[in-house]
């Protein structure tokens, strides 16, 4: 079963504080992003890239497309205000509504294709999946920082992505949340409100989201161990 991944890449990285899109930002001398495409330009199962680019990055991701040697990329469109914007762009820019569509952040290099695998095929059979691992703090809600209950750890996942639909299941997702003007963080908060089911695969902590500095620290460890374990 191949697929299609939209890659949202058209945020600012405020809380990054390069004063650049954090995207651009080079781990062993490679820009983030291109870290992020070349997991999808490696794997035989994925069909094409669809890149959400801010305006302001467009000439700069079309001259590392070309310099990193990225051909899957099939359309570069116009990224929104909020990443939810930004995905829909992509959406937009799909043909095939029977197929599945993956949605993966530019600022997460460190999925593995096993992992993206299971995630396509637990879409296709069940029209929405999406990769978590299971959390290792113990959370709380609390208002005016007084707890107000502690909640059961063994049911709580940390939600990443790629996550994987029926494209079509996408589309009405996205379509009913802009009818309400609901924005959420990620896709299947859009999904789960059709409602329509939402499996989980475990995928691994490795696969962070580069958010603050402190990130970059951490991304260059996991290159390290990757490299030494030859993935
Ligand atoms: N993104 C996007 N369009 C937006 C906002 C975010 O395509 N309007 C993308 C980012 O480029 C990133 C992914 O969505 O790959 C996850 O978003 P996040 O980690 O929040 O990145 P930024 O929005 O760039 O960072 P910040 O929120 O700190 O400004
Ligand atoms: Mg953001």
């Amino acid at each position: 079963m191949s697929y299609h991944v939209i890659i949202p890449a058209a945020g600012l990285g405020k809380r990054m504080g390069a004063g650049i899109n954090k995207l651009l930002l080079t781990l062993d001398a490679i820009p983030i992003l291109i870290h992020t495409l070349k997991v999808f330009e490696a794997d035989p199962r994925c069909s094409d890239i669809i890149l959400a680019a801010h305006p302001d990055d467009e000439q700069a991701f079309k001259s590392l497309l070309k310099e990193h040697g990225i051909q899957k990329v099939s359309s570069l469109v116009t990224g929104g205000k909020e990443r939810q914007d930004s995905v829909y762009n992509g959406l937009m820019a799909l043909n095939n509504l029977d197929e599945i569509v993956l949605v993966h952040d530019g600022a997460r290099p460190f999925i593995e294709i096993e992992t993206i695998h299971k995630l396509v095929d637990a879409a296709n059979k069940d029209g929405a999946a999406i990769v978590a691992v299971p959390v290792k703090d113990t959370i709380k809600k609390a208002t005016d920082n007084q707890v107000i209950e502690t909640i059961e750890r063994s049911s709580l996942w940390s939600v990443q992505t790629p996550q994987a639909f029926r494209s079509s299941v996408l589309l009405e997702a996205h379509n009913k949340a802009a009818r309400e003007q609901f924005i959420g963080t990620d896709e299947s908060s859009l999904v789960e409100r059709i409602p329509h089911p939402v499996s989980i695969i475990e995928g691994n902590y490795d696969n962070i989201k580069l958010t603050t500095p402190v990130d970059l620290y951490f991304a260059e460890a996991i290159l390290r161990k990757w490299k030494e374990s030859g993935i």
